[in-house]
């Protein structure tokens, strides 16, 4: 006949509930809920720690293709919250700040020039490789980023 054996109520047992399913004596371990919620919370930790782990060792984060931004030369991403003018000049990518230091007209709607990109609203230039502004009226540098290209991914670190 069958019967089931449990721990006795407020002791906990490391393994789970031992029980009995026929007459023959096998016994076989159930997981305690309590058990399995701790191994789903682990799981769901560990997937955070790996994705904060791949963060801190690899900072690049893909934000567009390669195919894309040559079509268009200028392309504005926005990865993170952030707003971010992709250039291509010449077969090398540049990754600035799509705001414009003197005001915050989007520079990805303006235009390149060798390796400057000109703002659309007063015209002020800025130098792609280091973000300095080349023309009044803006004064203040652009931020850059460091890109890499992977195939035709272009990753790029914020
Ligand atoms: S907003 Fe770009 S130069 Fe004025």
């Amino acid at each position: 006949m069958p019967y089931q054996y449990s721990t006795p109520p407020g002791e906990k047992c490391g393994l789970g509930k031992l029980v009995q399913t026929t007459s023959i004596p096998r016994f076989f371990i159930v997981p305690r809920d309590d058990i399995i919620g701790a191994f789903y919370t682990n799981l769901r930790l560990l997937r955070q720690y790996n994705s904060v782990r791949k963060k801190m060792t690899d900072p690049f984060t893909t934000v567009a293709s390669l195919e894309a931004l040559k079509t268009s030369k200028l392309l504005c991403v926005k990865p993170a919250g952030l707003r971010i003018a992709l250039a291509y000049v010449d077969g090398k990518v540049f990754a600035v700040d799509d705001s414009c230091s003197h005001e915050d007209a989007a520079l990805s709607k303006g235009s390149l020039h060798g390796e400057c990109i000109k703002c659309p609203l007063h015209g002020s230039r800025f130098d792609l490789n280091n973000g300095a502004a080349l023309d009044e009226p803006a004064e203040d540098p652009i931020k850059t980023y460091p890109v890499q290209v992977e195939g035709d991914d272009i990753r790029v670190m914020l």
